[in-house]
């Protein structure tokens, strides 16, 4: 890759397929979730080498908390385990650690760890990580209309008022611009409740490669391809 023009600034990742990644090798579920955190270090490391500006992964949907406590209680041990051994790595490669979902939802343990992990990384000025936990567009999109309709029930808002911008300022995303890039591993043709607001307008890239063995070339090879793709916003081909 030339590593110059027409990088996606905001790359979203759908890191899917690590049960099947399992499976394949007649392990336990958590050995995929274990191998996708190495996954996670490889591409976080890559992004950062060629400049995406912000990279949202989407580790734990808020849908994921209806799988057995034995498989979500092992996911948050990782998440707490890769908060805790991670810090060193993202400040070595200038990464500010951010989060959205509903954070709340976390066991306090992983949501002290979150809170370390940002304050520790939060002035470092290269890519933004940020990690979709417990996270669900639609729950998203109701946060964000509570907050809009307690204004507009305090006077603060008026109806007239409420329009794209005001609904963007108001997600957990406000802070990020729009992904332009969504990558999806293990072959899922679907977004399942991922920034559904915030993907309008994302070029899609879909590979059968289940997450724990997505790494750097096939993650250049996606970036690569969007560098190829003509956007149109709805215009139309440029002359
Ligand atoms: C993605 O892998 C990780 C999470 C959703 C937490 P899966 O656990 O969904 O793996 P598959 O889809 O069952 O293979
Ligand atoms: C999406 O994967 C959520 C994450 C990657 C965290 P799922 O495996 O939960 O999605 P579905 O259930 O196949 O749509
Ligand atoms: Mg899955």
């Amino acid at each position: 890759m030339s590593g110059s023009e027409n990088i996606p600034r905001h790359v979203a990742i759908i890191m899917d397929g690590n049960g099947r990644w399992a499976r394949e090798r007649g392990l336990p579920r958590v050995e995929g979730h274990r191998a996708g955190a190495e996954s996670v270090r490889t591409i976080v490391r890559a992004a950062g080498e060629v400049s995406v500006e912000f990279l949202t992964l989407y580790a734990f949907s808020i849908e994921n908390w209806i799988r057995p406590r034995s498989e979500t209680s092992a996911l948050m041990k990782l998440l707490s385990l890769y908060l805790r051994n991670e810090v060193r790595e993202l400040n070595k490669n200038n990464v500010r650690l951010e989060a959205i979902g509903r954070l709340g939802d976390l066991p306090e343990t992983a949501q002290r760890e979150m809170d370390a992990a940002r304050r520790a990384t939060a002035n470092n000025t290269g890519l933004t990580l940020i990690l979709a936990l417990s996270y669900g567009a639609r729950a998203e999109i109701v946060d964000a209309v509570r907050s809009i309709t307690a204004d507009a029930q305090a006077g603060v808002v008026k109806p007239e008022q409420v329009d794209e911008a005001l609904l963007s300022s108001r997600l957990y995303t406000a802070r990020y611009p729009d992904p332009d890039l969504l990558i999806r591993t293990s072959g899922e043709m679907r977004l399942s409740n991922f920034l559904l607001w915030q993907m309008s307008y994302a070029e899609m890239w879909i590979t059968p490669t289940l997450w724990p063995d997505f790494r750097k070339p096939e993650f250049l090879k996606a970036i690569e391809e969007y560098g190829k793709r003509q956007r149109r916003f709805g215009g139309v081909e440029p002359a």
